[in-house]
């Protein structure tokens, strides 16, 4: 537990009962965890993996607001609003979670005010990327969404700029709203005009991509 940088700084006791609360949970790729629509139980840490959060139509059609990794929190927001799961989470990889009940972690985040300020500031986090990705779909193109989304996913790895996470051209297209056959195009293009390149290691990222 004290490799989560949540629970950075806390006692070796209260580090000792959140262990005491937590369960462990494997779960093979392609299982969700949480369903949109389901009442909250738990709340999820992730210890290795990766995650896809989704939300879904009637017909199947599908729109990833994230992929999550490893120290990663989810299925908190249902237990602050008392709402059932705003969205899906799949295993795009096996993953281990660490789970603690609802009531257990609201008393650890009672006790602990630190986990409870850095969880407000992850929410608010991501409220801000939800507010850039608006922006992308009602101002940018798909040239633009697509790199946006590769910088927004990219590290630095010995001064090169990679994505060093696993992604599909789908699971691009699904997370910029445009169609797999488009996002192929615009990456081609990019490719082209050396911007990006696909090697072994990832998608490397050239400076220039900042200004398309
Ligand atoms: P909850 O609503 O309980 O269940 C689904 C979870 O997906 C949600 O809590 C969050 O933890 C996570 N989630 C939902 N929307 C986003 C988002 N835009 N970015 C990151 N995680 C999200």
């Amino acid at each position: 537990l004290k490799t989560f940088s949540l629970f950075q700084g806390l006692s070796d006791d209260t580090l000792a009962t959140v262990s005491r609360l937590a369960m462990m949970r494997r779960i093979p790729r392609g299982q969700s965890v949480v369903h949109a629509g389901e009442r909250c139980d738990f709340v999820y840490l992730v210890l290795t993996g990766s995650l896809k959060v989704v939300v879904s139509d009637e017909d199947g059609r599908e729109v990833i607001l994230t992929i999550l990794g490893q120290g990663e929190l989810f299925g908190e927001m249902s237990m602050f609003g008392e709402q059932p799961r705003s969205a899906t989470v799949v295993a795009v990889m096996p993953s281990d979670l660490v789970m603690i009940a609802k009531n257990d972690f609201r008393t650890i985040l009672q006790g602990n005010f630190e986990v409870a300020w850095r969880i407000m500031a992850n929410l608010a986090d991501r409220l801000r990327s939800a507010d850039r990705k608006i922006e992308s779909l009602a101002l940018m193109d798909v040239y633009g969404r697509v790199a946006r989304l590769l910088l927004e996913m990219s590290e630095e790895v010995n001064g090169a700029v990679v994505v060093v996470r696993k992604i599909t051209k789908q699971d691009i297209a699904k997370m910029i709203g445009a169609s797999r056959e488009m996002v192929s195009r615009v990456m081609k293009d990019l490719a082209a005009q050396g911007l990006i390149e696909e090697t072994g290691a990832g998608i490397v990222l050239r400076d220039r991509l900042q200004s398309v």
